[in-house]
């Protein structure tokens, strides 16, 4: 049985094919005008890489922003559900998900099953989304990928007052002007942005263990901010952007068992 999950996010579109409960292969590439296309050949690419062919799927199933845009599914499901489900498979201890994506951000908890029992979100501003990092890496001149590895190297505390992404940038200016380390700026942005997640994560009853899903996992020092923060077991997969697409895909191979 032949599966995929197609995950249409505010940046980037992400492609899972699932075989047999095992992940046989997945693309992401960056989010467009067309988002129609741009699905369909990340899903088209990801089957070359795979061996398949579009005829050799049996379900479909999308989530994020742009599910509602692709014509060629079986089923749109949340992205808040699809990531409980994906990170629930991964890591079946998952009790708490949050996910940080480009856009926005979301703590999910979750029971022993994968369904999700609550859930709050921030999808009003920028703040505390990988968008945000990416306006801060650029006032920076430091590449999204590198903040990471850069905010480890930090010898010093500096801390971060803005939020508001206008603000925090302008923020982060005035303290290169002042000499200040590149590193400890970062630093202090990851700080910012894993106290605003983890006050947003205490309207829920936070259990352990603390799956950390969304591109903005990619970034190292953002865990590391958020494990001193959070102070709990925290599971970080292997490749976490694509968590929901996979959550996407167990969810089409639901529906062929349940027919
Ligand atoms: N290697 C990396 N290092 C650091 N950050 C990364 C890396 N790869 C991706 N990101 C961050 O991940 C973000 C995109 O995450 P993701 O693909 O989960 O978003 P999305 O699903 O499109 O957004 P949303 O769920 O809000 O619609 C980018 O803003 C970028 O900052
Ligand atoms: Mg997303």
């Amino acid at each position: 049985m032949i599966v995929a999950g197609l995950d249409i996010g505010s940046l980037t579109i992400k492609a899972v094919i699932f075989e047999e409960n095992k992940i046989k292969g997945f693309t992401i590439v960056p989010t467009g005008a067309d988002a129609n296309k741009l699905t369909k050949d990340c899903l088209e690419l990801t089957l070359k890489r795979t061996g398949n062919d579009f005829k050799d799927l049996q379900a479909i199933v999308a989530t994020g922003y742009g599910r509602i845009s692709v014509p060629f599914t079986d089923k749109s499901i949340t992205e808040i559900t699809c990531h409980a489900i994906g990170a629930n498979w991964l890591n079946p201890d998952t009790r708490t998900v949050i996910d940080i994506g480009g856009q926005d951000s979301k703590v999910i908890s979750v029971d022993q099953d994968g369904r999700v029992v609550d859930f709050v979100m921030n999808d009003k501003c920028a703040a505390g989304t990988g968008r945000f990092l990416e306006v801060m890496a650029n006032a920076l001149g430091v590449k999204t990928e590198e903040l990471g590895n850069e905010s480890l190297k930090s010898k010093k505390k500096i801390t971060i007052s803005s939020m508001c992404t206008v603000f925090a940038e302008s923020e982060v200016i005035s303290l290169i002007a002042e000499g200040c380390a590149k590193e400890d700026i970062i630093r202090g942005l990851h700080e910012a942005i894993s106290n605003r997640i983890c006050s947003m994560a205490c309207r829920l009853r936070l259990e352990n263990t603390i799956a950390l899903t969304g591109g903005v996992a990619k970034n190292i020092g953002m865990v590391h901010a958020l494990k001193k923060r959070l102070k709990a077991k925290v599971y970080v997969p292997e490749e976490p952007q694509i968590v929901g697409a996979l959550g996407a895909a167990i969810a089409a191979s639901r529906i062929l068992y349940s027919e």
